[in-house]
């Protein structure tokens, strides 16, 4: 799958602060991975770990950064284009000396179609995906069926694909996109004890958002 023309995020004002931006000039060679339109030895970004997961849309890496914490023996490749976030997630790494996150900036859809090999994650983490409210930008909601289907390419089998949303209509349709698919088994799940706040789910949690976790198991 290429980017698709219509994006599922959009790239705000970039109000970066100057140790997010010292941060990402500082530490990408170290803890960065370049955009490269082939495919990259995934494991020899993360040697030593017995398990790799990707979170795609960290924001500003609260659950990138606890989760690695409390899972030392897996490796995370962390993906989002949000400037400030990527600042912040390396100066964290580098203050906490994190050595199992790599993180990328482009769009997840162009790493996974052309750096990742098929059959290469233990896990997949999709928290708070922008929810498009309004009908005109549902176009836009990453979950959709391409998606899901270019991420089944990529999980190993039995390896689990983990989405949580704050906001409930997103919520039926993820479950209905899940269902045209034979790739997958699952559905909502109790909140995971593993599973930190994130910023994005606090401000839901604010508006009285009922927030829903969604898992399922590749199976082929
Ligand atoms: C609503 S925020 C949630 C951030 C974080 N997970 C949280 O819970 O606070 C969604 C994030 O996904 C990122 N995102 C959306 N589509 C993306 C894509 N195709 N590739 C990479 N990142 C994407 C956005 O840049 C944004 O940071």
């Amino acid at each position: 799958m290429e980017s698709p023309t219509v994006k599922s995020f959009k790239l705000r004002g970039t109000r970066i602060t100057a140790a997010q931006l010292d941060a990402r000039e500082r530490l990408w060679t170290t803890y960065g991975v370049d955009y490269v339109d082939h495919g990259i030895d995934l494991e020899g970004l993360f040697p030593g770990r017995e398990k790799i997961v990707a979170e795609i849309g960290f924001g500003m890496g609260e659950a990138t950064i606890a989760i690695a914490q409390s899972t030392p023996n897996t490796g995370f490749l962390a993906i989002d284009v949000h400037k400030p976030g990527i600042g912040k997630v390396l100066s964290v790494i580098e203050d906490s000396k994190i050595a199992n996150i790599r993180v990328m900036d482009e769009d997840a859809h162009l790493i996974l179609a052309k750096m990742i090999a098929d059959e290469s994650f233990d896990g997949l983490h999709l928290f708070f995906p922008d929810p498009w409210p309004k009908s005109r930008h549902h176009k836009r909601r990453i979950v959709n069926s391409g998606f899901i289907n270019l991420v089944a390419d990529k999980l190993k089998e039995g390896a689990t694909f983990h989405i949580a949303t704050d906001w409930i209509p997103y919520a039926q349709s993820i479950q209905e996109v899940f269902a045209q698919s034979d790739r997958y088994t699952g559905g909502v799940i109790e909140r995971p004890e593993w599973r930190p706040l994130t910023r994005f789910e606090n401000q839901g949690i604010r508006k009285d958002h009922e927030v829903t976790d969604l898992a399922y198991k590749k199976i082929k």
